[in-house]
Protein backbone atom coordinates (compact mmCIF):
# COMPACT_ATOMS: atom_id res chain seq x y z
CA UNK A 1 0.00 0.00 0.00
CA UNK A 2 1.33 3.36 -0.67
CA UNK A 3 2.18 4.58 2.79
CA UNK A 4 1.40 8.40 1.36
CA UNK A 5 -2.17 7.64 1.29
CA UNK A 6 -4.25 7.22 4.64
CA UNK A 7 -6.91 4.61 4.30
CA UNK A 8 -9.77 3.69 6.50
CA UNK A 9 -9.12 0.92 8.96
CA UNK A 10 -11.49 -1.28 7.68
CA UNK A 11 -10.23 -0.67 4.28
CA UNK A 12 -6.71 -1.16 5.15
CA UNK A 13 -7.15 -4.56 7.17
CA UNK A 14 -9.02 -6.06 3.31
CA UNK A 15 -7.82 -9.16 2.52
CA UNK A 16 -7.44 -10.08 -1.14
CA UNK A 17 -9.77 -12.10 -2.68
CA UNK A 18 -8.37 -14.96 -3.77
CA UNK A 19 -10.18 -16.65 -7.01
CA UNK A 20 -9.03 -20.57 -8.35
CA UNK A 21 -5.86 -19.72 -10.70
CA UNK A 22 -7.02 -18.94 -14.65
CA UNK A 23 -5.78 -21.78 -16.81
CA UNK A 24 -3.86 -19.39 -19.05
CA UNK A 25 -1.60 -18.86 -15.63
CA UNK A 26 -1.04 -22.25 -14.80
CA UNK A 27 0.33 -23.25 -18.58
CA UNK A 28 2.45 -20.25 -18.78
CA UNK A 29 3.86 -20.91 -15.44
CA UNK A 30 3.84 -25.19 -15.59
CA UNK A 31 4.88 -25.26 -19.08
CA UNK A 32 1.74 -27.70 -19.41
CA UNK A 33 -0.16 -27.11 -22.31
CA UNK A 34 -3.37 -25.31 -21.82
CA UNK A 35 -5.95 -27.63 -23.12
CA UNK A 36 -4.35 -30.77 -20.91
CA UNK A 37 -4.86 -28.66 -17.72
CA UNK A 38 -7.89 -29.27 -15.76
CA UNK A 39 -9.29 -26.56 -13.41
CA UNK A 40 -11.50 -27.87 -10.73
CA UNK A 41 -11.40 -24.65 -8.82
CA UNK A 42 -14.52 -22.32 -9.33
CA UNK A 43 -17.15 -24.17 -9.25
CA UNK A 44 -17.76 -23.74 -13.31
CA UNK A 45 -19.57 -26.12 -15.12
CA UNK A 46 -17.37 -28.53 -17.54
CA UNK A 47 -20.48 -28.88 -19.60
CA UNK A 48 -19.91 -25.28 -21.05
CA UNK A 49 -22.24 -22.91 -21.17
CA UNK A 50 -26.08 -23.67 -22.31
CA UNK A 51 -26.98 -24.57 -25.33
CA UNK A 52 -29.34 -22.27 -25.96
CA UNK A 53 -27.74 -19.01 -24.35
CA UNK A 54 -24.86 -20.10 -26.80
CA UNK A 55 -27.51 -20.33 -29.94
CA UNK A 56 -29.35 -16.92 -28.65
CA UNK A 57 -26.06 -14.91 -28.34
CA UNK A 58 -24.77 -16.07 -31.98
CA UNK A 59 -28.17 -15.00 -33.60
CA UNK A 60 -28.45 -11.79 -31.29
CA UNK A 61 -27.10 -8.69 -33.44
CA UNK A 62 -25.53 -6.78 -30.23
CA UNK A 63 -24.60 -3.39 -31.14
CA UNK A 64 -21.68 -2.83 -29.06
CA UNK A 65 -21.24 0.75 -29.54
CA UNK A 66 -24.50 1.52 -27.29
CA UNK A 67 -24.49 0.66 -23.50
CA UNK A 68 -27.00 -2.12 -22.77
CA UNK A 69 -30.37 -2.06 -21.23
CA UNK A 70 -29.53 -0.42 -17.72
CA UNK A 71 -32.81 -1.55 -15.80
CA UNK A 72 -32.87 -5.51 -17.34
CA UNK A 73 -36.62 -5.34 -18.61
CA UNK A 74 -36.71 -8.14 -20.68
CA UNK A 75 -34.54 -10.40 -19.02
CA UNK A 76 -36.51 -9.16 -15.32
CA UNK A 77 -39.40 -10.00 -17.10
CA UNK A 78 -38.35 -13.16 -18.02
CA UNK A 79 -37.15 -14.30 -14.55
CA UNK A 80 -40.50 -12.78 -12.59
CA UNK A 81 -42.78 -15.27 -15.43
CA UNK A 82 -40.20 -18.23 -14.51
CA UNK A 83 -40.62 -17.89 -10.91
CA UNK A 84 -44.44 -16.42 -10.86
CA UNK A 85 -43.62 -13.09 -9.63
CA UNK A 86 -44.04 -9.30 -10.29
CA UNK A 87 -41.27 -7.97 -12.60
CA UNK A 88 -40.23 -5.07 -9.61
CA UNK A 89 -39.27 -7.76 -7.31
CA UNK A 90 -35.99 -9.12 -9.64
CA UNK A 91 -32.93 -6.92 -9.14
CA UNK A 92 -30.54 -8.25 -11.61
CA UNK A 93 -26.91 -7.88 -11.11
CA UNK A 94 -23.28 -8.84 -13.25
CA UNK A 95 -23.32 -11.98 -11.24
CA UNK A 96 -25.13 -12.52 -7.76
CA UNK A 97 -21.99 -11.19 -6.41
CA UNK A 98 -22.73 -7.86 -7.01
CA UNK A 99 -26.20 -8.35 -5.79
CA UNK A 100 -25.04 -9.59 -2.25
CA UNK A 101 -22.46 -6.09 -2.48
CA UNK A 102 -25.78 -4.17 -3.64
CA UNK A 103 -27.70 -5.49 -0.54
CA UNK A 104 -24.95 -4.85 1.47
CA UNK A 105 -24.46 -1.33 0.35
CA UNK A 106 -27.80 -0.90 0.50
CA UNK A 107 -28.01 -1.55 3.95
CA UNK A 108 -24.81 -1.43 5.93
CA UNK A 109 -22.73 0.95 7.67
CA UNK A 110 -20.13 1.79 10.20
CA UNK A 111 -22.47 0.72 13.69
CA UNK A 112 -24.15 -1.48 11.86
CA UNK A 113 -23.72 -5.16 12.05
CA UNK A 114 -24.32 -8.21 9.43
CA UNK A 115 -24.73 -12.21 11.46
CA UNK A 116 -23.41 -15.23 9.41
CA UNK A 117 -22.20 -18.29 10.13
CA UNK A 118 -17.85 -19.27 10.29
CA UNK A 119 -17.11 -20.63 6.41
CA UNK A 120 -19.68 -17.83 4.76
CA UNK A 121 -18.35 -16.95 1.47
CA UNK A 122 -15.77 -14.17 1.44
CA UNK A 123 -17.19 -12.35 -1.29
CA UNK A 124 -20.23 -11.50 0.83
CA UNK A 125 -17.58 -11.24 4.12
CA UNK A 126 -15.22 -8.59 2.10
CA UNK A 127 -18.16 -6.96 1.07
CA UNK A 128 -19.74 -5.97 4.52
CA UNK A 129 -15.92 -5.01 5.32
CA UNK A 130 -15.20 -2.45 2.63
CA UNK A 131 -17.93 -0.93 4.04
CA UNK A 132 -17.04 -0.62 8.08
CA UNK A 133 -19.79 -2.48 8.90
CA UNK A 134 -19.39 -4.90 11.99
CA UNK A 135 -19.73 -8.45 11.54
CA UNK A 136 -20.93 -11.48 14.17
CA UNK A 137 -19.73 -14.38 12.91
CA UNK A 138 -21.50 -17.69 14.67
CA UNK A 139 -19.33 -21.18 14.94
CA UNK A 140 -19.79 -23.72 13.03
CA UNK A 141 -17.86 -26.57 14.62
CA UNK A 142 -19.59 -29.09 12.06
CA UNK A 143 -19.47 -27.19 9.18
CA UNK A 144 -23.72 -26.79 8.93
CA UNK A 145 -25.09 -23.04 9.62
CA UNK A 146 -26.48 -22.90 13.45
CA UNK A 147 -29.91 -20.90 12.53
CA UNK A 148 -30.69 -21.12 16.26
CA UNK A 149 -27.14 -19.41 17.50
CA UNK A 150 -27.45 -17.25 14.07
CA UNK A 151 -30.99 -15.88 15.75
CA UNK A 152 -29.82 -15.56 19.26
CA UNK A 153 -27.11 -13.34 17.95
CA UNK A 154 -29.66 -10.66 16.29
CA UNK A 155 -29.07 -7.68 18.66
CA UNK A 156 -30.31 -4.13 17.82
CA UNK A 157 -27.42 -3.03 15.53
CA UNK A 158 -28.19 -6.05 13.24
CA UNK A 159 -29.55 -4.84 9.49
CA UNK A 160 -28.53 -8.31 7.69
CA UNK A 161 -28.16 -11.91 7.86
CA UNK A 162 -26.46 -13.78 5.08
CA UNK A 163 -27.15 -17.80 4.44
CA UNK A 164 -25.55 -19.48 1.89
CA UNK A 165 -27.66 -22.40 1.03
CA UNK A 166 -26.05 -24.60 0.49
CA UNK A 167 -22.98 -23.08 1.49
CA UNK A 168 -19.55 -22.28 -0.38
CA UNK A 169 -16.60 -23.80 0.59
CA UNK A 170 -19.04 -26.42 2.79
CA UNK A 171 -21.30 -27.21 0.50
CA UNK A 172 -24.01 -28.08 3.35
CA UNK A 173 -27.08 -27.30 3.47
CA UNK A 174 -29.95 -26.06 6.21
CA UNK A 175 -33.24 -27.89 6.63
CA UNK A 176 -36.01 -26.31 5.07
CA UNK A 177 -38.19 -26.24 8.07
CA UNK A 178 -35.76 -24.92 10.19
CA UNK A 179 -35.35 -22.20 7.90
CA UNK A 180 -39.20 -21.45 7.67
CA UNK A 181 -38.69 -21.55 11.67
CA UNK A 182 -36.09 -19.30 11.57
CA UNK A 183 -37.44 -16.39 8.92
CA UNK A 184 -40.12 -16.09 11.57
CA UNK A 185 -38.17 -15.48 14.34
CA UNK A 186 -35.82 -13.09 12.50
CA UNK A 187 -37.44 -9.17 13.16
CA UNK A 188 -39.02 -7.76 10.53
CA UNK A 189 -36.63 -4.80 10.61
CA UNK A 190 -33.79 -7.14 10.32
CA UNK A 191 -33.16 -8.02 6.15
CA UNK A 192 -32.08 -11.89 5.65
CA UNK A 193 -30.05 -12.82 2.64
CA UNK A 194 -30.64 -16.35 1.45
CA UNK A 195 -27.99 -16.52 -0.94
CA UNK A 196 -28.95 -19.86 -3.53
CA UNK A 197 -26.19 -19.89 -5.93
CA UNK A 198 -26.09 -23.68 -5.74
CA UNK A 199 -29.68 -23.84 -5.54
CA UNK A 200 -29.81 -26.02 -8.96
CA UNK A 201 -27.50 -29.11 -7.12
CA UNK A 202 -30.07 -29.35 -3.80
CA UNK A 203 -31.91 -32.14 -4.43
CA UNK A 204 -35.66 -31.57 -4.48
CA UNK A 205 -36.29 -33.06 -0.43
CA UNK A 206 -33.89 -30.91 0.96
CA UNK A 207 -35.07 -27.73 -0.89
CA UNK A 208 -37.16 -25.17 0.64
CA UNK A 209 -39.72 -23.03 -1.30
CA UNK A 210 -37.54 -19.95 -1.19
CA UNK A 211 -39.81 -17.72 -3.49
CA UNK A 212 -42.92 -18.63 -1.41
CA UNK A 213 -40.86 -17.36 1.71
CA UNK A 214 -40.05 -13.48 -0.41
CA UNK A 215 -43.90 -13.74 -0.78
CA UNK A 216 -44.26 -13.97 3.05
CA UNK A 217 -41.35 -12.06 4.00
CA UNK A 218 -41.00 -8.34 3.33
CA UNK A 219 -37.16 -8.50 4.70
CA UNK A 220 -36.45 -11.55 2.49
CA UNK A 221 -34.14 -11.46 -0.17
CA UNK A 222 -32.96 -14.23 -2.00
CA UNK A 223 -30.32 -14.41 -5.07
CA UNK A 224 -29.40 -16.98 -7.70
CA UNK A 225 -26.93 -16.85 -10.61
CA UNK A 226 -26.43 -18.45 -14.11
CA UNK A 227 -23.20 -18.56 -13.27
CA UNK A 228 -23.10 -22.49 -12.12
CA UNK A 229 -25.18 -24.72 -13.44
CA UNK A 230 -26.32 -22.56 -16.56
CA UNK A 231 -22.72 -21.98 -17.14
CA UNK A 232 -22.32 -18.55 -17.63
CA UNK A 233 -20.10 -17.77 -15.25
CA UNK A 234 -17.82 -15.65 -17.71
CA UNK A 235 -20.24 -13.34 -18.69
CA UNK A 236 -21.16 -12.21 -14.95
CA UNK A 237 -25.05 -12.41 -14.52
CA UNK A 238 -27.31 -13.12 -11.91
CA UNK A 239 -30.33 -11.38 -9.70
CA UNK A 240 -32.23 -11.11 -6.38
CA UNK A 241 -35.94 -11.62 -5.50
CA UNK A 242 -37.34 -9.16 -3.06
CA UNK A 243 -40.62 -7.67 -2.59
CA UNK A 244 -41.04 -4.18 -4.52
CA UNK A 245 -40.11 -1.98 -1.23
CA UNK A 246 -36.65 -3.40 -0.51
CA UNK A 247 -36.03 -4.67 -4.62
CA UNK A 248 -36.86 -0.69 -5.53
CA UNK A 249 -33.87 0.34 -2.97
CA UNK A 250 -31.58 -2.18 -4.46
CA UNK A 251 -32.24 -1.13 -7.80
CA UNK A 252 -31.05 2.49 -6.95
CA UNK A 253 -28.34 1.81 -5.45
CA UNK A 254 -27.08 -0.09 -7.67
CA UNK A 255 -23.94 1.22 -10.84
CA UNK A 256 -26.01 1.76 -14.12
CA UNK A 257 -24.84 -0.39 -16.76
CA UNK A 258 -23.19 -3.33 -15.42
CA UNK A 259 -24.77 -5.93 -17.11
CA UNK A 260 -24.37 -6.25 -20.78
CA UNK A 261 -25.99 -6.95 -23.36
CA UNK A 262 -24.82 -10.57 -24.34
CA UNK A 263 -24.92 -11.55 -20.81
CA UNK A 264 -29.38 -10.06 -20.74
CA UNK A 265 -30.09 -12.26 -23.88
CA UNK A 266 -27.91 -15.27 -22.71
CA UNK A 267 -29.93 -15.67 -19.57
CA UNK A 268 -33.41 -15.06 -21.04
CA UNK A 269 -32.37 -18.11 -23.00
CA UNK A 270 -31.03 -20.28 -20.39
CA UNK A 271 -33.48 -19.98 -18.30
CA UNK A 272 -35.69 -22.33 -21.05
CA UNK A 273 -33.00 -24.61 -21.03
CA UNK A 274 -34.47 -26.95 -18.87
CA UNK A 275 -32.58 -29.90 -20.74
CA UNK A 276 -29.34 -28.47 -20.25
CA UNK A 277 -30.27 -28.06 -16.56
CA UNK A 278 -30.93 -31.44 -15.84
CA UNK A 279 -27.59 -33.12 -18.13
CA UNK A 280 -25.72 -31.17 -15.72
CA UNK A 281 -27.33 -31.69 -12.66
CA UNK A 282 -27.28 -35.46 -13.73
CA UNK A 283 -23.83 -35.50 -13.92
CA UNK A 284 -22.72 -33.78 -11.11
CA UNK A 285 -24.53 -36.53 -8.80
CA UNK A 286 -22.73 -39.08 -10.39
CA UNK A 287 -18.76 -37.31 -10.05
CA UNK A 288 -19.97 -35.66 -6.46
CA UNK A 289 -20.13 -39.46 -5.46
CA UNK A 290 -17.32 -40.47 -7.72
CA UNK A 291 -14.99 -37.39 -6.03
CA UNK A 292 -15.99 -38.31 -2.88
CA UNK A 293 -15.78 -41.74 -2.59
CA UNK A 294 -12.22 -41.71 -4.62
CA UNK A 295 -11.32 -38.89 -1.74
CA UNK A 296 -12.71 -41.11 1.11
CA UNK A 297 -10.80 -44.21 -0.35
CA UNK A 298 -7.36 -42.27 -0.43
CA UNK A 299 -7.88 -41.73 3.57
CA UNK A 300 -9.48 -38.15 2.96
CA UNK A 301 -12.06 -36.51 5.16
CA UNK A 302 -14.78 -34.68 2.93
CA UNK A 303 -18.28 -32.70 4.01
CA UNK A 304 -21.56 -34.20 2.63
CA UNK A 305 -22.05 -31.69 -0.11
CA UNK A 306 -25.21 -30.75 -2.27
CA UNK A 307 -23.41 -28.74 -4.62
CA UNK A 308 -20.99 -28.67 -7.51
CA UNK A 309 -17.84 -29.44 -5.10
CA UNK A 310 -16.51 -30.78 -2.38
CA UNK A 311 -14.61 -29.96 0.78
CA UNK A 312 -11.95 -32.68 1.65
CA UNK A 313 -9.03 -32.67 4.61
CA UNK A 314 -5.32 -33.36 2.50
CA UNK A 315 -4.05 -32.20 5.55
CA UNK A 316 -2.11 -29.21 4.01
CA UNK A 317 -3.97 -27.54 1.58
CA UNK A 318 -1.41 -25.16 -0.06
CA UNK A 319 0.70 -27.80 -0.72
CA UNK A 320 -1.74 -30.27 -1.97
CA UNK A 321 -3.16 -27.76 -4.84
CA UNK A 322 0.75 -26.65 -5.36
CA UNK A 323 1.58 -30.48 -6.22
CA UNK A 324 -1.39 -31.07 -8.26
CA UNK A 325 -0.55 -27.87 -10.18
CA UNK A 326 2.52 -29.71 -11.43
CA UNK A 327 0.49 -32.45 -12.49
CA UNK A 328 -2.06 -30.15 -14.44
CA UNK A 329 -4.56 -29.62 -11.87
CA UNK A 330 -6.04 -26.68 -10.44
CA UNK A 331 -7.61 -27.13 -7.30
CA UNK A 332 -8.50 -24.31 -4.46
CA UNK A 333 -6.76 -24.01 -1.11
CA UNK A 334 -9.36 -22.67 1.79
CA UNK A 335 -6.61 -21.11 4.28
CA UNK A 336 -8.26 -17.87 3.85
CA UNK A 337 -11.56 -19.50 5.09
CA UNK A 338 -9.35 -20.79 8.56
CA UNK A 339 -9.38 -23.91 7.03
CA UNK A 340 -5.53 -24.71 5.87
CA UNK A 341 -5.56 -28.42 5.87
CA UNK A 342 -8.60 -28.21 3.26
CA UNK A 343 -9.42 -28.29 -0.53
CA UNK A 344 -12.58 -27.12 -2.16
CA UNK A 345 -12.58 -29.33 -5.54
CA UNK A 346 -15.04 -28.58 -8.34
CA UNK A 347 -16.80 -31.45 -9.77
CA UNK A 348 -15.43 -31.47 -13.40
CA UNK A 349 -16.30 -34.60 -15.37
CA UNK A 350 -16.01 -37.75 -15.41
CA UNK A 351 -12.45 -37.63 -17.10
CA UNK A 352 -11.57 -34.90 -15.34
CA UNK A 353 -13.11 -36.39 -12.05
CA UNK A 354 -10.47 -40.15 -13.42
CA UNK A 355 -7.36 -37.82 -13.57
CA UNK A 356 -7.87 -35.80 -10.73
CA UNK A 357 -8.17 -39.40 -8.85
CA UNK A 358 -5.34 -41.28 -11.05
CA UNK A 359 -2.69 -38.06 -10.19
CA UNK A 360 -4.23 -38.63 -6.24
C1 LIG B 1 -22.17 -18.98 -2.23
C2 LIG B 1 -21.90 -18.15 -3.43
N1 LIG B 1 -22.65 -17.08 -3.64
C3 LIG B 1 -22.47 -16.29 -4.70
C4 LIG B 1 -21.48 -16.56 -5.62
C5 LIG B 1 -21.29 -15.58 -6.72
O1 LIG B 1 -21.36 -16.12 -7.97
P1 LIG B 1 -21.64 -15.20 -9.24
O2 LIG B 1 -21.22 -13.81 -8.90
O3 LIG B 1 -20.81 -15.79 -10.31
O4 LIG B 1 -23.11 -15.29 -9.48
C6 LIG B 1 -20.66 -17.68 -5.45
C7 LIG B 1 -19.58 -17.96 -6.41
O5 LIG B 1 -18.74 -18.77 -6.24
C8 LIG B 1 -20.88 -18.49 -4.34
O6 LIG B 1 -20.12 -19.55 -4.11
Amino acid sequence: MNSLISYPAHVAALKPYVPGLPISAVAARSGIAEDRIVKLASNENPLGASPKALAALSNAAIDLSRYPDSDCAALSDAIAEFHDVPSDWIVVGAGSESVLSNLVSTLLQPGRTTAYAQYSFQAFVNAAQKLGASSTVVPSPDFHVDLNRLADSIDPSTALVYIANPGNPTGTVVDPDSLEAFLERVPAHVVVLLDEAYFEFMPADLRGDSVAWVRQHANLVVTRTFSKAYGLAGLRIGYGIAQSGLADVMRRVRSPFTISEAAQIAAIAALGDGEFLERTVAMTNQGRTALTSGLRAKGHRCIESHTNFVLADVGGGAAFAGRLEKHGLIVRPVAAYGLADWVRISIGTQAEIDRFLAVL
